[in-house]
């Protein structure tokens, strides 16, 4: 079979992933010990409720340990074992790392980096996405996991791969830059059009052939932008392809749900998942706490809200988590006991129905045995395994919030285009980073207490009250319209500097900024004005802001504030325009935390959003789940402080019924079966 040639039209229909109540699960790579560890190994699972392992994710070697010549037998053991046990499997086809044999057969599939250096074997997912002979290779096993499996009534579940492209999302190899050029002619159809597209009449890179067209290898100069943009979409839909076949072998041969775990957390950026997640049965995230940034918890709830985004409202599963340090960041931070259970229920509360680790027994070799897992090096006479035990047993009691929904008022709009086209090498400053903004928007509501859901430019906008565009860099005429529509059917907008800057090409909509919002805002910004690091200006409205500022006048908004120095003073930084039925304002500059607090409140309350939850640092979140019989209040108190805030209903994590008033203990939750009326 050519394997290039099955996307799309193959894949069969969904099939749902069905489960009671909230799944708790984990990885389990039961080959690091003997037997006697495995039978130890699920009677702890029952004690500690675990329902859903994941299994056979990095297998490949051991499956197959020489070209052709299969072993199940290990295999067969655990899964009858796990389920004598009760315990559902989520079975990994086991592709996600290629075994030494084959890289050693065909190290024309290893992947090459932008300096068009080999990545060599030995640590993990060493493999070109476009190759050829590993797709074969992987698929001829996802075939035999599939027919021997696919039947089995263990499996809940198929996780295809594992976590796709977080090593080799980019290749540059000579077979990545073939797959590059068909892909490049399937969307263009004429080397004149990409030629226009890519802007080549500057810097004499004009394209007569399809031939001469590389991957971005590294350049002298910066490279192409319109080259690297549609190599990040390319990229990223070649891995999808993957995906595809790995789930049309799963299809042939199995009625189970297929998924992978996406990877919404905050140092990913590579893969397009608006595109990606219709192709799922049941939407997947694995996420890791990020010590790198200002506020890890915030981070996770973002990271929580975009995956809810992605299942379109629906439940999704947190398919990986660390019960405490992992061992890949600079400074790998322990939790603190209390912690684990504070983020996995921040998931639920924002819509997870399972919620999984990475792994459930601690290595003790190979590159993760200093991360965290459910069963610690130190055994379970632990302060964690008692945490794991006992949040198995919050989540049983937890049975019937799953399935419901999280409602939101507003909504920020993501876009992964958009962010590698903005984040891309030639731009105004390298210190506006659009995460960064994204997350600044987030905050503000989150701290506000208002639920935000994360949705892409092309989402339908008319349930919300509120809709935030950070930095949205690139956007096409009709997402610009999109947003248009709403605000003129009497949505409220807030869009942030350098938004509506260029089209899908990465073109700049020209006769001034932000050319795709003009009319909508009622402003022109005539140039950008960026600042110097640790440059702090002051509003006339008080504010002190950073990072960036813009020539700009108002045609028919109204000012709400101006620079009071910087190189534009009295020039426009913050504007509200009415447009038809709805209004639409714009912030030039980066607002300190607190001002862009402030400023959303004014707007929030304007378009008469509703916060959830009481005002704070991002110490207390509050978030609702509802189905179609009532709802469920979480309460989650990061701070050090007990807290008293209004319900009334029935308590669920320590089961006691509830007046008027809820009182949540400095770092527990608190899930709340409301009373009708509340
Ligand atoms: C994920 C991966 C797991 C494990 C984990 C550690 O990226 O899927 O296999 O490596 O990270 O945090």
């Amino acid at each position: 079979m050519n394997s290039r040639a099955a996307t799309l039209n193959e894949t069969a229909t969904a099939a749902p992933f069905v489960h009671e109540g909230i799944a708790y699960g984990c990885d389990y790579n039961p080959e690091q010990w003997g037997p006697e560890t495995w039978t130890d190994d699920v009677r702890l699972m029952r004690e500690a409720g675990v329902d859903l392992v994941a299994i056979n994710i990095f297998g490949w070697s051991h499956l197959e340990p020489r070209a052709g010549e299969y072993d199940f037998a290990t295999l067969d053991t655990i899964i009858e074992l796990l389920h004598a046990n009760g315990i559902r499997v989520n079975l990994g086809t086991g592709t996600s790392s290629p075994p030494p044999w084959l890289t050693t057969l065909h190290p024309e599939m290893l992947p090459v980096t932008a300096e068009g250096t080999t990545r060599f074997p030995g640590g993990r997912q060493a493999w070109c996405p476009s190759s050829a002979v590993f797709r074969e290779h992987a698929l001829a096993l996802v075939e035999k996991v599939a027919e021997r499996y696919g039947h089995h009534p263990a499996v809940a579940l198929w996780h295809v791969s594992n976590e796709l492209g977080c090593h080799n999302a980019l290749c540059y190899c000579d077979d990545t830059a073939a797959a590059f050029r068909l892909w490049l002619e399937a969307r263009y159809g004429t080397i004149d059009a990409l030629n226009a597209a890519w802007g080549t009449s500057f810097w004499s890179q004009r394209y007569g052939e399809w031939a001469e067209i590389l991957t971005p290898r590294l350049t002298l100069s910066s490279r192409n932008p319109g080259q690297m943009l549609d190599f990040h979409r390319f990229s990223s839909a070649e891995l999808l392809d993957y995906y595809r076949l790995e789930a049309a072998v799963l299809r042939r041969h199995s009625n189970v749900a297929v998924t992978t775990n996406f990877m919404v957390t905050a140092h990913i950026r590579n893969l397009d998942y608006w595109s990606w997640a219709g192709d799922m049965d049941i939407i997947a995230n694995d996420h890791y706490l990020d010590h790198r940034l200002a506020d890890p918890a915030i981070e996770l709830a973002f990271a929580a809200d975009l995956t809810r985004g992605l299942a379109q409202g629906e439940p999704w599963l947190l398919m990986e988590q660390a019960t405490g340090a992992v061992n890949w960041q600079p400074h790998n931070l322990a939790k603190v006991p209390g912690e684990m259970t504070r983020n996995s229920l921040a998931h639920v509360a924002r819509g997870a129905d399972g919620i999984c680790f990475f792994q459930w027994r601690a290595s003790l070799q190979g590159s993760e045995k200093f991360h965290s897992a459910l069963v610690p090096h130190a055994g379970t006479d632990t302060v964690l395994w008692r945490e794991v035990v006992a949040l198995g047993a919050t989540l049983d009691r937890l049975v019937e919030v799953a399935g419901s929904r999280v409602v939101a008022d507003a909504a920020i709009i993501f876009s992964w285009e958009a962010w590698w086209a903005g984040d891309g090498e030639s731009r105004p400053s390298h210190a506006v980073r659009y995460l960064d903004q994204v997350h600044a928007a987030y905050t503000a509501l989150h701290q506000l207490g208002v639920t935000v859901d994360i949705v892409s430019p092309d989402a339908d906008f008319s349930a919300y009250r509120l809709v935030v565009a950070p930095c949205l860099y690139l956007i096409s005429d009709e997402q610009a319209r999109n947003l248009g529509s709403y605000v003129a059917a009497g949505g409220h907008a807030l869009i942030t500097f350098f938004s509506g800057i260029v089209d899908e090409d990465d073109r700049v909509r020209s006769g001034g900024y932000p050319g795709a919002f003009r009319e909508l805002l009622g402003i022109t910004v005539e140039e950008f004005s960026p600042l110097l690091p640790g440059h702090v200006l002051t509003l006339d409205s008080g504010a002190a802001a950073s990072l960036w500022s813009e020539r700009l006048r108002v045609d028919t908004a109204e000012v709400v504030a101006n620079y009071l120095d910087g190189p534009l003073p009295g020039i426009p930084a913050i504007t509200r325009n009415g447009h038809r039925s709805g209004t639409a304002w714009y912030v030039a500059t980066a607002l300190e935390p607190g001002a862009l607090r402030n400023l959303m409140r004014t707007i929030a309350e304007e378009a008469r959003v509703t916060a959830v939850g009481p005002e704070s640092a991002g110490t207390i979140e509050v978030v609702r789940r509802v189905n179609a019989t009532g709802s469920y209040l979480f309460i989650i108190n990061h701070g050090h402080d007990d807290v008293e805030l209004p319900a009334s209903g029935h308590e669920l994590v320590v089961g006691e019924p509830i007046g008027r008033v809820v009182r949540v203990p400095a770092g527990a939750v608190r899930v709340i079966r409301e009373d009708p009326a509340s």
